[in-house]
């Protein structure tokens, strides 16, 4: 990690972002974004030639991606699962035999916090390679306090060590553990009495998630622990209406959350609830498509109720294995109806809402953090069109171009 700040990048192409000021997008052409302390200063319409400034070359830039709903801190991969449902089982018929969630538990559990860490930081280090600067990473595979911690503490380890800006979530109540099947009320309260409170003490998360869904946790037990997170301190995340609309959203937007994710089944209710709060749906077409469902999310209802929209991956070993945004992007364009404007602002705008750092990162603007990519594209349409393969020609991250 031996980059060296700039002074601005200079002889872009079209720039793309965020105006926090005109609160809407905005797309320009040439010129200069000059960076001060690791943020954005001032445009200059003029370009300069001087090795302290990154040349642009006449590229596309934009913020760096937000990836707002990640879970890297596993220890295995799942392709025999992926193997079975190409013969017809689906990822709730896979996880109720004890396989799906469950099965990474029991791999995480195996492996020691540094082993951890560094699949971690490979992971992270790909994601920074497709153009994501800034990602929320869960845990979620440990399912005890002890295994919980230690995936918290190995994503913080990993992303010391890569360039990306990580915030982390307590995602204890992903899944009913085994040793817990048969008296779940007794996980729970480990989760508000035990986990909660040692996981806060050490200041590893900033948020606390749980997935409220039809076979794992319900909307009270929901509501349970995340007034209890609430009370240390944590602010709020939700996987909700992911097969079945089971009032995920509505709890959501009750709570004051940050985000309800997933949404592919949201009711009509939900939307509403959404609809008056300020809670980000953050969508993940990617985990539709790679569980080869055909529900998409009611994206354009959502857009069209007022509610703000993010995109993320739902990069994780079960239902999405991949970390790319800008194919997300894609997806978004095709199945979910988002222009390419709207899908990059989801992309940028909606996901720093979504994670309540909107004021500082996701935007070339004067007193963000100076985080871009400049793509091999002409313009922002070609980044969702010319899609499955990398277009990212260098990344910058506080001012540092870091390729
Ligand atoms: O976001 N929905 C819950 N959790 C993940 C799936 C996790 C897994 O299968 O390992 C998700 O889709
Ligand atoms: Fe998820």
């Amino acid at each position: 990690m031996s980059n060296k700040t700039v002074k601005g990048i200079t002889n872009i192409g079209q720039w793309v972002t965020w105006n926090p000021v005109q609160s809407t997008m905005e797309v320009g052409e040439g010129g200069t974004w000059l960076i001060e302390n690791g943020q954005f200063s001032d445009y200059s319409p003029k370009s300069f030639s001087d090795p302290e400034f990154l040349d642009g070359q006449g590229q596309l830039l934009t913020p760096g991606l937000i990836d707002s709903h990640t879970h890297p801190a596993f220890a295995a991969t799942r392709e025999l699962e992926f193997e079975m449902r190409s013969q017809g089982k689906t990822y709730q018929e896979i996880a109720e035999a004890g396989g799906g969630i469950r099965n990474s538990v029991r791999k995480l559990r195996e492996i020691s916090e540094s082993e951890l860490a560094n699949l971690v930081e490979t992971r992270l280090s790909l994601m920074l390679r497709h153009g994501t600067t800034t990602a929320e990473c869960k845990s979620g595979y440990g399912l005890s306090t002890e295994a919980e911690i230690k995936s918290l503490r190995a994503i913080r380890t990993a992303s010391k060590k890569t360039h990306l800006q990580t915030f982390s979530t307590l995602l204890g109540a992903h899944e009913i553990p085994d040793e817990y099947r048969n008296e779940r009320d007794t996980y729970i309260d480990l989760v508000i009495n035990d986990m909660i409170p040692a996981v806060a003490e050490q200041n590893l998360a900033q948020y606390c998630d749980v997935f409220c869904e039809e076979g794992v946790y319900t909307a009270e037990e929901t509501e349970k622990i995340l007034l209890a997170a609430r009370d240390h301190g944590m602010q709020l995340k939700f996987h909700a209406d992911e097969f079945v609309s089971s009032g995920g959203a509505e709890l959501a937007a009750k709570l004051g959350a940050l985000s309800a994710d997933h949404l592919m089944a949201i009711s009509d209710a939900g939307i509403s609830a959404l609809a008056g709060s300020d809670t980000v749906a953050t969508l993940l077409p990617g985990t539709t498509f790679f569980l080869g469902s055909n529900t998409w999310a009611p994206a354009r209802k959502l857009l069209d109720a007022g509610v703000t929209v993010a995109l993320a991956t739902d990069f994780n070993p079960g239902s999405n294995m991949s970390l790319s945004m800008p194919f997300v992007m894609t997806l978004a364009v095709i199945y979910l109806h988002l222009t390419p404007l709207e899908a990059l602002q989801a992309a940028t705008l909606g996901a720093a809402k979504s994670m309540g750092i909107e004021k500082t990162t996701g935007s070339i603007s004067p007193g963000y953090r100076a985080d871009a990519v400049l793509w091999q594209s002409k313009n922002y349409k070609q980044l969702p069109y010319f899609y499955g393969s990398n277009q990212v020609y260098q990344i910058m991250v506080g001012g540092k171009p870091v390729l």
